[in-house]
């Protein structure tokens, strides 16, 4: 029973049954690596063109030799006769140097430099543990106009963690902004009308990605007859006056929201436990995810905007030449599938997706 996706109204995109977009960028995706990055990485390249790959690997990605080394592990494990380019990032550490920095560009591979408040995600307690201490890094990244890619939750166990976004920002991110006003920053996977309302009142030059699981869910889909670990991602859903904001946001036409699934593989033992990872894997079927909540929104023909033009122009890239079909052809996600040694379970696992890509 596909009792996730409620009946939704009407669309007014309701007779189209082909959707070509311009292939789309993910601006926001954690690959892993070794044998887990050789399991997931065909799952993204068979639609998305390039990737914003994060760094919170183990050790993480810190510095532009670990950047350069990490792309080529990626580069190898994209399937034979497919081009996907991996768009790397340095995970921002206390101890980042602005010379770390200036060569990261000049390496003309790193795209981004990711900031986690230590342990506010999976594999972020080597992450920044007061802003005080990266303070020279971020002058240096605003000199320089490199993005900085923002996990906006604070980690204040005071602060209830519906509200950790919203608290990021006031207690953490305007501030920073009015500082540093140059500084380009993505807000990743915004989930609260807040953070909306936030990227869209802030220069061109702050801007935010958004997941296919913050459009299509709200926080129910945790708890819809029992606990399910695999809708538990950071930041977690959060309720349905914030879905509205998001998927508003998505379909607004506004270039400051663009696609960035988040995809976040971990193994079904890791996510089914006493104390399960956040995560959800989302590449098996992210951009007919994002098909589906664009429709429920009766704004198809904004999707291709949203995920093949607005990242790329944020991200100063060419838009991709080539393009993807999608069909309107209902399948069932797989309950499962093969993840290095284990298994893996897909968003929306087991259920109906309306829209299937059949062709690139
Ligand atoms: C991500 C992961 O597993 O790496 N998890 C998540 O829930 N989104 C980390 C992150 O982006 O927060
Ligand atoms: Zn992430």
């Amino acid at each position: 029973m596909c009792y996730l996706f409620a009946p939704r109204p009407p669309l007014t995109t309701a007779h189209m049954d082909t959707l070509t977009l311009t292939r789309p960028d993910d601006m926001h995706l954690h690959l892993r690596d070794g044998a887990e990055l050789a399991s997931v990485i065909g799952a993204s390249a068979r639609c998305f063109a390039r990737a914003i790959v994060m760094p919170n690997l183990r050790p993480p990605v810190a510095t532009v030799p670990q950047a350069l080394a990490y792309r080529e592990r990626i580069l190898r494990a994209v399937p034979e006769g497919i081009r996907f380019v991996p768009l790397m990032t340095l995970f921002l550490t206390d101890a980042t140097s602005p010379a770390e920095i200036r060569q990261a560009r000049d390496s003309g591979v790193v795209f981004g430099v990711k900031w986690y408040p230590a342990g506010a995600t999976t594999h972020s307690d080597p992450g920044v543990t007061d802003i005080a201490r990266v303070q020279a890094a971020l002058e240096t990244l605003a000199e320089i106009g490199m993005p900085l890619l923002v996990h906006g939750e604070v980690t204040d166990t005071d602060v209830d963690i519906f509200d950790r976004e919203a608290a990021f920002i006031e207690r953490l991110l305007a501030p920073l902004l009015q500082k540093l006003p140059a500084l380009r920053v993505v807000l990743e996977h915004v989930t609260t009308r807040d953070a909306v309302e936030f990227v869209r009142s802030a220069p061109a030059h702050v801007a935010a990605t958004i997941t296919p699981q913050h459009l299509l869910f709200n926080r129910d889909a945790m708890f819809r007859g029992g606990l399910r670990p695999h809708y538990y991602c950071l930041p977690v859903l959060k309720a349905e006056t914030h879905r509205r904001a998001l998927l508003e946001a998505a379909v607004g036409g506004s270039p400051k929201f663009f696609l960035g699934t988040d995809s976040a593989p971990h193994g079904r033992a890791a996510k089914e436990s006493a104390c399960g990872c956040a995560g959800c894997y989302s590449a098996p079927a992210a951009i007919e995810l994002y098909a589906q909540a664009f429709e429920q929104a009766g704004a198809l023909t904004r999707l291709d905007e949203f995920a093949g033009r607005f990242g790329a122009e944020f991200y100063g890239l060419p838009r991709n030449g080539e393009t993807i079909t999608l069909q309107r052809r209902e399948w069932l996600i797989p309950e499962s599938l093969p993840f290095a040694s284990g298994t893996i379970v897909p968003l929306a696992a087991g259920e109906k997706c309306p829209w299937k890509m059949t062709s690139s």
